[in-house]
């Protein structure tokens, strides 16, 4: 079933989205209705893959998003996403599995402090701008105080991707005037926060990152 099907239709077992407004404003290019083709593409293809955590399932979502972020800019959602610049918008949310695709238009100079996304896996794909992502390890010293030193830092461009496991703490800057990420978790990560507090955010004190209140 496309993304763009239209209901009504006779009842069936399949969930059928319809359309959201902002996404039909964009989809009428010319007289015709363009198809979420690649958005399509990789909810499909991540659904039928969709199990345990695995290197493979990584992997598929990853190629499936580095062929998202190549989508064509008459595409609806990608039209409207360049047309509006929204802080965040969710693209999909799987019904079956959970998994979330977000989308975020960053300014320049957003940062996005060391976090982590409890038990979630999440892939940040560079849609247009630049970011750069640095990652941290979380050391305890013997009296328990808890730092994060900083392991590495890459300039992530337009049509690349960075995969970030659970526990694995990042962090986000935006680079250029302004940069568009998709975000793809493994589940709800406001929910998990909300409901869970599972997410850790650090906090600066004293020149290193550090758990606590800010
Ligand atoms: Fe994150």
């Amino acid at each position: 079933m496309a993304f763009h099907a239209v209901i009504p239709c006779k009842p069936c077992v399949f969930r059928h989205v319809r359309l959201p407004r902002y996404l039909w404003r964009h989809s009428l290019m010319k007289g015709n209705v363009v198809a979420n083709s690649a958005l399509d593409t990789f909810t499909t293809a991540v659904r039928a893959a969709w199990g345990e955590l695995s290197s493979d399932l990584v992997q598929v979502t990853r190629t499936q998003l580095d062929r998202l972020l190549a989508a064509e800019p008459a595409e609806p959602w990608l039209a409207s996403l360049r047309a509006d610049q929204p802080e965040s918008r969710e693209l999909y949310r799987d019904p079956a599995h959970g998994f979330v695709l977000q989308a975020h238009v960053e300014r320049a100079g957003t940062i996005r402090t060391p976090h982590d996304h409890g038990l979630s896996w999440v892939i940040y794909g560079v849609q247009d701008g630049e970011v750069e992502m640095t990652t941290f390890a979380r050391i305890i010293s013997p009296s328990g105080g808890v730092r994060l030193v900083k392991r590495d830092a890459a300039r992530v461009r337009a049509g690349e991707v960075q995969v970030y496991l659970p526990g694995d703490i990042h962090q986000t800057e935006c680079l250029s005037p302004t940069a568009t990420l998709l975000r793809f978790s493994e589940r709800d990560l406001r929910a998990e926060d909300k409901q869970f507090g599972r997410l850790t955010r650090y906090v600066r004190r004293g020149g290193v990152w550090t758990v606590g209140e800010p």
